[in-house]
């Protein structure tokens, strides 16, 4: 595993800080399930020290964190950048009364002329619609795995040799309540061999990793990351569209490597989540509960 030599840790947290102070106290109430201000001082470093030109946020929700992107690259003097939004909801998912993005609406509509947002889709889904030349990507999505792998498969097709890509909750399964589900930013972030840094806070939720001057050279790893068992299964409209993605750029080869790993996953992630299973699990757990529990199971399979 390689860390990032050429900036000590906290160096991005800092020069983002000040900015997120300044921009926090505008946060609407509404806008919640969003980055917390530590993530948002890494992201907002990020930004400012790389410059991106074209970035890519992929998981939009309020749009607080497109609100965190617009307002470093402000902070960087990058004012003809263009952010690109994508979120699979056209509504924001923790509160309908709002659009996927309102955030940037009520927030800073000044900046709406440098923000795409295209909800309804996948990151596979429009990639293509957004274009080569991303060099800045921000993965905080599905956060089961493999989603956030699928995601950099999508984008990275489009992005430019050794930029960064940002991604969030790379320990959420480390919080209690997520009864260590949600492993897939984790497993990218941990997984990846080249250049990365994360934030300061312990657990880190907010880290990047950066694509290699010859991106291709990642393939492998994101395949063996792509092999890694699967927390849910994922339909074939959405890995089609990651894995066409690969196979336009890349090669047939490629395409129907990580197709193969596609259909691996679901097959195995099909036989350890199934009704059958899950009827398993609950008479075990019955069973584990003692006499009592062991009545109540057969008394409830009786009557069924
Ligand atoms: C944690 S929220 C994103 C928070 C946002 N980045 C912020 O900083 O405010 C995750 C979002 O990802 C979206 N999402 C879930 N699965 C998705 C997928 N496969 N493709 C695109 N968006 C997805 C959800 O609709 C939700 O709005």
């Amino acid at each position: 595993m390689k860390t990032f030599q050429q900036y000590a840790l906290g160096y991005m947290d800092s020069i983002g800080a000040p900015i997120v102070h300044a921009l926090w106290p505008r946060q609407p109430t509404w806008a919640v399930a969003s980055i917390s201000d530590m993530d948002a001082a890494f992201f907002a470093g990020l930004v400012i020290e790389t410059r991106p030109a074209k970035l890519v946020e992929i998981g939009v929700a309020s749009g607080w964190g497109s609100c965190v992107l617009l307002e470093a690259l402000d902070a960087a003097e990058m004012q003809k950048s263009v952010l690109h939004g994508v979120d699979i909801a056209e509504r924001f998912f923790y509160d309908e009364a709002y659009a996927t993005g309102q955030c940037v609406n009520d927030v800073m509509p000044e900046r709406l002329a440098r923000y795409r947002l295209t909800t309804g889709m996948t990151a596979g889904e429009c990639a293509a619609r957004i274009g080569a030349g991303v060099d800045f990507a921000f993965i905080d999505a599905h956060h089961m795995h493999p989603w956030a792998t699928l995601d950099l498969l999508a984008i990275m097709p489009m992005m430019q040799p050794a930029s960064w890509v940002a991604m969030h909750d790379i320990n959420l399964s480390r919080k209690e309540d997520q009864e260590h589900r949600n492993r897939g930013p984790k497993y990218l972030f941990e997984g990846w061999e080249g250049d990365k840094m994360h934030s300061t806070q312990v657990p880190t939720m907010a880290g990047a990793i950066r694509l290699p001057d010859d991106p291709p050279a990642c393939l492998p790893l994101l395949l063996d990351i792509l092999y890694t068992p699967w927390e849910l299964p994922v339909d074939a409209r959405s890995c089609n569209a990651a894995t066409d993605a690969v196979e336009r750029v890349y090669g047939a080869t490629w395409g129907a490597k990580f197709r193969r790993a596609c259909e691996i996953g679901n097959y195995h992630v099909g036989k350890m989540q199934s009704a059958d299973i899950d009827e398993l699990h609950r008479k075990i757990a019955a069973l584990r509960g003692g006499v009592r529990g062991w009545a109540r199971a057969l008394f409830s399979e009786r009557n069924a």
